[in-house]
């Protein structure tokens, strides 16, 4: 009887432990299907406009604080379509990457000074990132 129950046990381990490695492994599967560029664009973008505002609220806005930031967030902007080819094509998609590259452009010919433009600028970015994932962030 005891022997019994223990290899249902051993059984019922085995399978967990089965199990366990298939998922995994069906895990790694459907990981490496997917592109990992669009999200890397992404929070590369994310991260210098996290650092772009914790600079701002630490009262950091010469040129030189803001600039480095708004010139990669400017050079990122440049793959969106790279990093989106099945949204390119649409036009709302190209009309918010546009706009978006404008704002920085601006931010970028004339960089901010002092804290007001700087927050200023910072907004508009921000703006340019919440309008393109209103539409197409699902
Ligand atoms: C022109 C369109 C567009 C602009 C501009 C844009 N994004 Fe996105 N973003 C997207 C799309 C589309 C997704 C959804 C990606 C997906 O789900 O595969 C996304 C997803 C993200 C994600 C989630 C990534 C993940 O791992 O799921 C982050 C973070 C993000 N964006 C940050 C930003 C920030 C910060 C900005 C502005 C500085 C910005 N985005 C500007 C289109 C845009």
């Amino acid at each position: 009887m005891a022997s019994q129950a223990s290899r249902y046990l051993f059984l019922f381990l085995l399978g967990l432990a089965v199990g366990g490695i298939c998922t995994v492994m069906a895990m790694r599967a459907l990981q490496a299907r997917q592109d990992p560029f669009p999200d890397s664009v992404m929070h590369v973008m994310d991260k210098h406009a996290e650092l772009l505002s914790r600079s701002i609220s630490h009262s950091r806005c010469a040129a030189t604080d803001t600039v480095p930031h708004v010139r990669t967030l400017r050079a990122m902007a440049n793959d969106l379509e790279i990093a989106f080819p099945g949204l390119a094509e649409d036009q709302r998609f190209s009309q918010h990457a546009s706009q978006f590259r404008a704002s920085l452009d601006a931010g970028l010919s004339t960089p901010p000074t002092e804290c007001v433009a700087a927050t200023q600028l910072k907004d508009r970015i921000r703006d340019g990132c919440k309008a393109c994932h209103q539409d197409f962030r699902g």
